[in-house]
């Protein structure tokens, strides 16, 4: 059977989405907070339900290494992962299922594609946030395994281009991989947009009379992607990424959601955004481009000729 990437997520991790819903899995409490956003990952929640599919594959800013891209090879992870910036917020009790033979598949893949790579084989390693926060905020229950892809940082030393250029080697390498082991995965870009943030925290984590937009141009950026996924100008939004990351300091550098364009074709057909709002004032939005609206986009186009 051949396999597909059935949808994709910008799927952002501020471990603050994760607090305000109060999971068992993370022992500090909040009163609320973020609602926009959370309401955003419940329609996520909605819609994936509708579908059916058997892993999601994550890639992660926060899983940062800097000599070759790393996949988690190791079937059962459990443990405590506390955020090294708010660990008032986030201490997370993890217990996670990793579909092997699927992140061997994608190693091989990346690697026969000219990458370097390294399975992650060590059973004691302590997940990170990023990982944690995008997985449990799209799927709480952990009903399906994942694979863990690391942020190689390593070829934006030599500019933001050739930093995209590598993660997009990524993606493609990731689809064969999926196609060849016949899953049907869903796709987790673990990045924020725009990322100014403030410099000191309210006394109450969760007091949202201190959330907001600290800088126009911050803003004006994170609209201007924001449309172009709703116009499905995925290929363009690629090529204008590397500015995006020099002006607005964007978490997309960590290259996420190039990796997830990538590997979903460069999609064509309007992605739903289903919310923005900052956090600690970075620019966060949760998207879906969804396989199954292409479908409809073109049934709903006339023939040609
Ligand atoms: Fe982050």
């Amino acid at each position: 059977m051949s396999g597909s990437i059935v949808a994709g997520i910008l799927a952002p991790h501020p471990p603050h989405l994760v607090y305000a819903e109060n999971p068992p899995q993370n022992e500090p409490r909040a009163e609320c907070g973020w609602e926009v956003l959370r309401w955003g990952y419940e329609r996520v929640r909605k819609s994936l339900a509708a579908l059916d599919y058997d892993v999601l594959i994550v890639h992660s800013p926060h899983w940062r290494t800097f000599v070759g891209h790393h996949f988690l090879g190791v079937p059962h992870f459990k443990g405590l992962s506390v955020d090294p910036i708010f660990p008032n917020l986030f201490r997370y009790h993890f217990d996670v299922n990793v579909d092997v033979e699927l992140s061997e598949a994608m190693c091989e893949e990346a690697k026969a594609s000219g990458l370097v790579t390294k399975m992650m084989r060590n059973p004691a390693f302590r997940l990170d946030y990023g990982t944690i926060a995008s997985c449990h905020l799209v799927n709480p229950s952990w009903s399906k395994p994942i694979v863990g892809v690391s942020s190689n940082g390593s070829y934006y030393y030599y500019s933001n281009e050739v930093g995209q250029e590598e993660q997009i080697a990524l993606g493609e390498a990731t689809r064969r991989a999926v196609e060849k082991t016949g899953r049907r995965a869903v796709l987790l870009a673990s990045n924020s947009l725009s990322h100014r943030h403030f410099t000191t925290e309210a006394e109450i984590p969760e007091d949202m009379s201190r959330e907001h937009v600290y800088h126009h141009g911050q803003y004006l950026w994170d609209m201007r992607v924001l449309d172009l996924m709703k116009q499905g100008r995925s290929r363009e939004l690629v090529d204008e990424l590397p500015d995006f990351i020099d002006h607005a300091e964007s978490e997309v550098k960590a290259g996420a959601l190039t990796w997830m364009l990538a590997a979903l074709g460069f999609p064509s057909y309007p992605a739903e955004v289903h919310a923005y709002g900052t956090v600690i004032g970075t620019g966060n939005a949760v998207v879906e481009w969804n396989a199954s609206h292409e479908d409809v986009r073109v049934a709903a186009s006339p023939p040609v000729g």
